[in-house]
């Protein structure tokens, strides 16, 4: 089905440069220019707080999303049983990696299929790219979901790194028909997902309009998918690619951009994603109008310090800290309460004409 041999290497470089190199995008996030107002009289004890969310008919103790990240090779499988036992503990719901090697070697199901043998409850989401559903995007999607017993499945968008990447060769030309295929004949709910560049209002329109259950912005402020193939384009002596990468390393949408374009463009859920490290952006994200947050490289660089429960607390002490200080009792309560926006992300709402009563 598919003539990719330099894929298992690459599961395994990626996995290895994110966590050895600063593959950040430098220009961050933007939530630095979301302020939440501060609430001196909360009226509220902290014990009380319900972090709690619903997403697509489910209940989870925290607005956090493992996002996708690996699969297909036997460092993979420990790091999925990981994130999984991870899910299961804090009833958080968990993404998969890529599956397009297990589609290519059944063998490696294995290293996909952990996350819901160790798992058995958790919302698990399948992971396939774009590019790799347009030859048969149905029974693709199918497989892929079977594969894993998965409750949902995202359809990751990776033009950037697709285009700066040595050995590809982006075809782009019916994505968004292939998607609207699966939406169609699928019985699980379908998530646009990018991987870093961020989702416009434009796109996700088109995205809606096709089907899709709910959207993953992951925006520009983390993990920059160019900057990781440069290091992978130089490993290989591709210095024309590499400087390309170079070139692109900040492109893309910052992720609160995104996330305000999305929202006030569609009326199904979105995810948050895309550089969030902490719990502030968290709340920053649910007060925005995001439905849940997903976050990638932190939960793997945190795997190999062995401190997956302690960045876990961290976050949802963060959280729970944030949602006192804007006396906001549960989620809900967030959607009301009073923010400022500044600088480049205000002069990036008027001119896209998104700025609502509260701009
Ligand atoms: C090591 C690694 C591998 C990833 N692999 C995938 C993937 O297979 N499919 C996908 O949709 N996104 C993948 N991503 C992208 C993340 O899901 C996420 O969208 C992006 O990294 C931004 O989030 P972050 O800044 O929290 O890392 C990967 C991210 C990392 C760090």
């Amino acid at each position: 089905m598919y003539d990719d041999p330099e894929i298992f290497d690459r599961k395994f470089e990626h996995i290895k440069i994110v966590v050895d190199k600063d593959v950040d995008y430098r220009i961050g996030n933007w939530f630095n220019f979301v302020h939440l107002i501060h609430m001196s009289l909360p009226e509220l004890d902290i014990d009380d707080i319900d972090t709690s969310i619903l997403f697509l008919g489910r209940k989870f103790s925290y607005p956090i999303l493992i996002d996708s990240m690996t699969g297909g090779t036997e460092k993979a499988y420990k790091i999925n049983g990981a994130l999984g036992e991870l899910a299961a503990k804090y009833n958080i719901p968990v993404s998969c990696g890529s599956q397009k090697a297990g589609l290519l070697d059944k063998e490696l199901i294995y290293t996909y299929k952990v996350l819901r043998d160790v798992c058995p409850e958790c919302f698990l989401i399948a992971n396939i790219g774009g590019m790799d559903i347009v030859s048969d995007p149905v029974n693709i999607a199918q497989e892929v979901v079977s594969m894993i017993e998965a409750d949902a499945i995202a359809i990751h968008l990776n033009p950037l790194q697709e285009a700066v990447q040595h050995e590809s060769k982006p075809k782009y030309a019916s994505v968004l028909n292939s998607i609207q295929k699966i939406c169609d004949s699928l019985d699980v709910p379908v998530i646009a997902k990018e991987t870093g560049a961020g989702i416009s209002m434009g796109v996700a329109k088109a995205l809606e309009s096709v089907g899709v259950s709910a959207i993953n912005i992951s925006g520009s402020g983390g993990t920059s998918w160019s900057a990781v193939e440069v290091y992978r384009n130089l490993l290989r002596s591709d210095r024309l690619m590499a400087e390309v990468g170079k070139t692109f390393w900040n492109w893309g949408i910052p992720t609160a951009a995104s996330l305000i374009e999305v929202v006030s463009s569609v009326n199904i859920p979105v995810i948050a994603s895309g550089g969030i490290r902490t719990g502030i952006e968290i709340v920053k994200s649910l007060v925005l109008g995001a439905s849940l947050t997903g976050i990638a490289a932190p939960f793997l660089r945190a795997y190999y310090k062995n401190e997956l429960d302690f960045y876990m607390e961290k976050l949802i002490n963060e959280v729970k800290v944030a949602m006192f200080l804007v006396g906001a009792a549960d989620v809900e309560s967030l959607r009301k309460v009073d923010y400022v926006i500044t600088g480049d992300l205000l002069e990036w709402c008027r001119q896209r004409g998104l700025c609502n009563e509260q701009l």
